[in-house]
């Protein structure tokens, strides 16, 4: 939750730099089976969230079935999944190189790089998503890192910058997102929202993001503009906040849905990449809610 008041504000900033992760190795909690999770490593994973909206997990089944990442999920509160256009039955999607079929025409279901985004960030306000599971079964021959940032780093340090450019973040027409119409007519209408919002129970910040330059429509104005060129250059910068890391065969990473790209990538015959992702209305809590 993000205090209020300016002094609330200065103590918890100094302990969110204070605490957070200087290596990607500080974020990896071994936790031996999805399913099988002990009260420590659910309470290292937590702390890793707390710390920085994310942990890595390494298990022993990179083959986990999508039912396991769906149970290790729900240890966190992660129980309402977005059934999104490419995804299996269970909610659970197959991140690999489609060649054909609906999935074939968006960029995740190829082996191009992603620029920087939150998932979901083309949802309506009532399907914004709150938290991923992205769990490696394969990785690639070569390629397919990840960078990472905690969106309250990002915003952090877009307020240390000017506190205009969050107002300016906030506003609820920020960032709209033109309607996406296949051949049989409108898949998705357009989304207009803010980047960032706050959570109405807990207080707790929100983000939602894309750097493509296509498909984005920008609220037209210079403080939004600063901004956007603000958070570009925190996006590229080396100075490690900007985590980066390539998930192997039995890691994953659990989020807030931070931001997060990817980059390019190629498969070899023996070493076709295969992400599972699970993508959530909630967000990971510390309550007991197994399924
Ligand atoms: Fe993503």
């Amino acid at each position: 939750m993000l205090p209020i008041d300016a002094s609330s504000y200065r103590e918890w900033r100094a302990a969110k730099l204070d605490r957070y992760p200087k290596s990607v190795a500080e974020l990896v909690t071994d936790v031996g089976s999805l399913t099988d999770l002990s009260g420590g490593q659910k309470n290292a994973i937590l702390q890793n969230c707390r710390r920085a909206n994310m942990a890595i997990y390494t298990c022993r089944d990179a083959h986990a079935s999508r039912e396991a990442i769906r149970k290790f999920a729900a240890n966190f509160g992660l129980t309402r999944l977005d059934h999104h256009l490419c995804a299996n039955a269970d909610g659970v999607s197959e991140l690999a190189v489609a060649a054909s079929g609906v999935r074939g025409g968006y960029v995740p279901y190829s082996s191009r790089g992603l620029s920087w985004h939150t998932d979901g960030y083309y949802n309506a306000e009532s399907k914004r998503l709150q938290a991923v599971v992205l769990h490696c079964v394969q990785d690639a021959a070569e390629g397919g890192q990840n960078a990472v940032l905690d969106p309250e780093i990002a915003y952090l340090r877009l307020r240390d910058a000017s506190p205009d450019y969050i107002e300016a973040l906030e506003h609820p027409n920020c960032m709209d997102i033109p309607a996406n119409n296949g051949a049989d007519g409108e898949i998705r209408p357009a989304v207009s929202g803010p980047v960032f919002w706050y959570d109405t129970a807990s207080g707790a910040l929100r983000m939602r993001y894309s750097a493509r330059k296509k498909n984005i429509r920008w609220r037209n104005d210079a403080v939004t503009t600063a901004a956007r060129e603000f958070l570009s250059e925190l996006l590229g910068a080396e100075d490690g906040l900007v985590l980066r890391f390539s998930l192997e065969p039995g890691q994953g990473l659990i989020s807030n849905n931070v931001l997060h790209n990817r980059t390019a990538f190629e498969d070899s015959p023996g070493k076709t990449r295969l992400l599972y992702r699970a993508r959530f209305f909630d967000s990971i809590v510390e309550g007991e809610n197994q399924v």
